[in-house]
């Protein structure tokens, strides 16, 4: 009974550490080690709790190494119930619906340590506390300062990511517009959403230029930890210049450098 029991456990250990190995690779960084230990070892004693009580229900039953033949004579033909005791608990079955069990039980312990939006976005953001964006194609729906003439929207689905990263960075936008009116679209755009009222963000932190050239030198003056461009120019040139970037982009391109991250939204970098 012991033997069989250690058995068991030394099985159930083994799948756990598989499941949390993949587990923790996706949800935590390295930081959080600590608490995933004590995780483990809580798994791993209610688990084993949960075995113990459940262990008297199952049949103190050992394979033996060399089945005699001739009790499969009858089943060996069909594999269908004709053997009960054999079928009952058939080792594939019952492994499966234990990992299940387990598995279960593992997403339960990781459910209250999932980390928040604002955690994700710190830890993407390494960090840096400051960061510089330019509105076209990143926060507005619109990709060109010719649309913006016309009129500004700015994403919905970029809202939350927006929010989280004001509340914890000095954030500007920016963009290149063509004329004065285009510039009250967009303030007006970002007003609407909400963008001053419910962040850290004020007006004045909204810069507009003329050139592509000019939203270059604003980075470069701001010095952020991060720039989010959607141009790959504008991200090539300032490499050398800022940490971090991130490009967003729909078509997969070549990542640029090392320092440089690329997405398809700003969302999607967190959320994905
Ligand atoms: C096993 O039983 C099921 C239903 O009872 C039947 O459909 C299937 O053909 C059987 N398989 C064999 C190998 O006899
Ligand atoms: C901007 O570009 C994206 C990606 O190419 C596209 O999905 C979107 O519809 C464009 N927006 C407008 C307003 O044309």
């Amino acid at each position: 009974m012991a033997d069989y029991s250690k058995e068991d456990f030394i099985q159930l250990v083994k799948r756990i550490s598989a499941f949390l190995s993949s587990k923790i690779s996706k949800v935590l960084n390295t930081q959080d080690l600590q608490s995933v230990w004590a995780i483990t070892g809580l798994a791993v004693a209610v688990i084993f709790t949960w075995r113990l009580f459940r262990t008297p229900s199952v049949p103190q039953r050992r394979q033996p190494k060399n089945q005699a033949p001739s009790s499969s004579s009858s089943s060996g033909v069909n594999n269908n119930n004709s053997n009960p005791d054999a079928n009952l608990f058939p080792s594939g079955v019952s492994s499966s619906y234990e990992d299940s069990r387990a598995q279960t039980v593992i997403d339960e312990f990781f459910q209250p340590v999932k980390p928040t939006l604002g955690q994700i976005v710190r830890q993407r953001l390494s960090d840096g506390r400051k960061v510089t964006c330019r509105l076209l194609g990143v926060i507005l729906e619109e990709n060109t300062s010719e649309e913006l003439q016309k009129q500004a929207t700015v994403k919905s689905s970029v809202l939350d990511v927006l929010l989280e990263i004001t509340k914890f960075c000095d954030l500007y936008l920016m963009e290149t517009v063509l004329d004065d009116e285009s510039e009250k679209k967009v303030l007006l755009a970002l007003e609407n959403a909400g963008i001053f009222t419910s962040g850290g963000l004020v007006k004045d932190k909204v810069l507009f230029c003329s050139t592509e050239i000019g939203r270059t030198s604003f980075v470069r003056q701001l010095e952020p930890d991060w720039h989010i461009d959607s141009s790959q120019e504008i991200t090539t040139q300032l490499a050398r210049f800022i940490k971090y970037q991130l490009h967003i982009s729909t078509t997969k391109t070549e990542r640029i450098a090392s320092n440089i991250f690329s997405s398809s939204s700003l969302e999607q970098f967190f959320n994905g």
